[in-house]
Parts: C-alpha cells; sequence; structure tokens
C-alpha cells in the first residue's frame, strides 16, 4: 500500500491545477512541486502516487522528475541554500559565501549538515544578477549578499 498522500490542502490545489488545463498530463510537474513542498523530496512512493492521480505509468513520472535538477530524489536539510555560482555572483564574492558555509555549516555543494537543518546546493544564475551575490533560502531570495547576513541567516535557521 502507498504511504504517501496528498494533505487535504494539497488535494485541493492538485484539483484547482487540474481545472486549469485541457489534459491531466500538463499537471505533471505542479503536482510533483506539490509533493516537494509537503515533503522536502520525491520519495518513489510520492512518484507512484502521481502517476496513479494522472493515470500515467511511474516510468513516466520518475523520467520527469528526474530530467529537472529543481526536484529532490533523496532527503535534503530543512533549509535548502541555493547558491548562485554563475558569473556576476561568482565576480561578487559567491566563492567567499561558500567558504563561510563551508566553514560554519561544515557542508559542501551537494552535502546536508549532520544535524539535517541545512542543504547546500550550487545553481546557475537564479535571475537575479542585479543583487549578486545572491543564494535562495528554501526558495527565498536573498541578495547583496554578506559574511555578516548569511551570519544572520544561518542564526536565524538555527533558532
Ligand atoms: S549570476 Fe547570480 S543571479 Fe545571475
Amino acid at each position: 500500500m502507498n504511504t504517501f498522500k496528498y494533505t487535504p490542502e494539497n488535494e485541493v490545489k492538485f484539483q484547482e491545477y487540474v481545472s486549469r488545463y485541457p489534459k491531466i498530463d500538463s499537471c505533471m510537474l505542479p503536482a510533483l512541486w506539490l509533493v516537494q513542498e509537503q515533503e522536502g523530496w520525491l520519495s518513489p512512493e510520492s512518484m507512484i502516487y502521481v502517476a496513479d492521480k494522472l493515470g500515467k505509468t511511474p516510468i513516466q513520472v520518475y523520467e520527469v522528475a528526474t530530467f529537472y535538477t529543481m526536484f529532490n530524489l533523496k532527503p535534503i536539510g530543512k533549509y535548502h541554500i541555493e547558491l548562485c555560482k554563475t558569473l556576476s555572483c561568482m565576480l561578487c564574492g559567491s566563492q567567499e559565501i561558500k567558504n563561510y558555509i563551508k566553514q560554519t555549516i561544515g557542508i559542501e555543494a551537494g552535502q546536508t549538515s549532520e544535524d539535517g537543518l541545512f542543504h547546500l546546493s550550487e545553481v546557475e544564475c537564479m535571475g537575479a544578477c542585479g543583487g549578486a551575490p545572491m543564494f535562495a533560502l528554501n526558495g527565498e531570495y536573498h541578495e547583496k549578499l554578506t559574511i555578516e547576513k548569511v551570519d544572520e541567516l544561518i542564526k536565524e535557521c538555527k533558532k
């Protein structure tokens, strides 16, 4: 038996997405986003669940989930730091931010901290070059980062 299920709120959102599109196939990405918002990652059970809801095979859902790097295919930390590594951010100090994260949290890109609190990803340009260097923290942009700002954010997350 599948252990994954949308929360009642997410089931409502899913039905709303379904009503927006002429073909249910188009709901694959929003359906997977709902899973990731709910669980933080896409488990095999959740992909089977989405496949059932969309009338697809699990492999069809898996193909989509593995194509997009934004989907997490294993559990990650409670706070997901997506640090931009592209040119503007690199020139404005993203490497220093990365080094500071390594020094204070003890993680490299692609790693989750031992306490399960933080996960660091290095990503390509997030379209906020004017605010370089920047990262997204659980999807929220933080721009013109300094070591002091990063330190404050890390402390906030640890509270
Ligand atoms: S280069 Fe970092 S947001 Fe564009």
